[in-house]
């Protein structure tokens, strides 16, 4: 009892998907498994050097022979039991690579440094939104470098290549009093704040260059009902917005908000604060510009490495020439 207590709170985190019991229970088997043989092959080497420790200088050891009977056990045993543990872990991993069908589908997108999502009715987000209790597929794509999505409380993860497509799935394991009435996520501006939800920490598990260790989200857990709800209006959240409106929605959806700051704060990436209309100066004897217009801006977002700001390095963004017209032109 005090042991389980303590393991929850200790080693694994808390457990909310179908596959987690079956990822804690083999984990907690290897720890005993592990500790026990290492108490027990420590105790005999002890037990050993005392007991047959060297009693006078004429103390010399027989010459030693081989044991059949003991060389079968301590190969028949291990092999026994490394061979349970590769089936458990088999038909775990087996489980965890084989999605249901008639499962929920959403996109998932990584870049340095941020997580968009997608679902199907073109509904975008920067946390991942599920239904709870329900299997759900993730597709994984990246635009830049390897990253890896990981849920610690589902035991999920899964690498997000570029150019190619992963699949992962899980199934939330939700109680009923795990949902809060009210959370708020993010600070500032970026805060939102949703209700009746479970929320769970997103990771990115690949070394993926310096934000790395900031590139972190949430999993926002809804009940089946009102996920549907959620979807749909954030499917609509673009329409009747205003210019300005929309470019500050897309600016934080896409992931803008975590390398660029807008109050003149440096980071990673160039600050906004005073670039529209000011000089700008490149690096590599790229000529500077007295006013950074429309032209300017609208090119740094499709084609971020055509000039690079005196102080920092190329490839550190993506190009965004992927999104509609329309809002690049919000963006701008
Ligand atoms: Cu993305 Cu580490």
């Amino acid at each position: 009892m005090i042991t389980s207590i303590l393991a929850q709170s200790i080693w694994q985190p808390e457990s909310a998907s179908t596959v987690a019991p079956t990822v804690d229970w083999l984990f907690y088997f290897i720890l005993y498994l592990s500790t026990f043989f290492v108490v027990l092959i420590a105790g005999l080497m002890v037990y050993f050097a005392i007991r047959f420790r060297r009693k006078d200088p004429n103390d010399m050891p027989e010459g030693m022979t081989h044991s059949t009977a003991l060389e079968l056990t301590w190969t028949v045993i291990p092999t026994i039991i490394l061979m349970f543990i590769f089936v458990v872990g088999f038909r775990g991993y087996l489980d965890m690579v084989q999605p249901p069908s008639g499962a929920y589908e959403i996109t998932v997108n990584a870049q340095k440094w941020s997580w968009s999502f997608e679902y199907p009715n073109g509904a975008v987000s920067s946390e991942l939104h599920v239904p709870a209790n329900t299997p759900v597929i993730l597709t994984l794509t990246s635009k830049d470098v390897i990253h890896s999505l990981y849920v610690p409380a589902f035991r999920t993860k899964k690498d997000a290549v570029p150019g190619r497509y992963n699949k992962t799935w899980f199934q939330s394991v939700v109680p009923d009093d795990r949902f809060e009435p009210s959370v708020t996520i993010g600070e500032g501006d970026d805060a939102q704040t949703f209700n009746d939800v479970a929320v769970y920490d997103i990771y990115c598990a690949e070394y993926c260059g310096t934000q790395h260790s900031k590139m972190l989200t949430h999993v926002v857990v809804h009940k089946p009902e009102d996920f549907v709800k959620w979807v749909k209006d954030a499917g609509n959240r673009l329409k009747g917005l205003s210019p300005v409106e929309m470019g500050r929605e897309l600016f934080k959806q896409n992931g803008c908000v975590n390398c660029h700051s807008t109050d003149g704060t440096p980071g990673t990436c160039p600050t906004l604060k005073d670039v529209y209309g000011h000089a700008v100066q490149f690096s590599n004897g790229v000529p500077p510009i007295d006013k950074a217009d429309e032209n300017y801006i609208r090119e740094s977002i499709v084609d971020p490495n055509a000039r690079i700001v005196r102080g920092y390095s190329p490839g550190a963004m993506s190009s965004f020439a992927n999104l509609p017209p329309e809002q690049i032109d919000a963006l701008v």
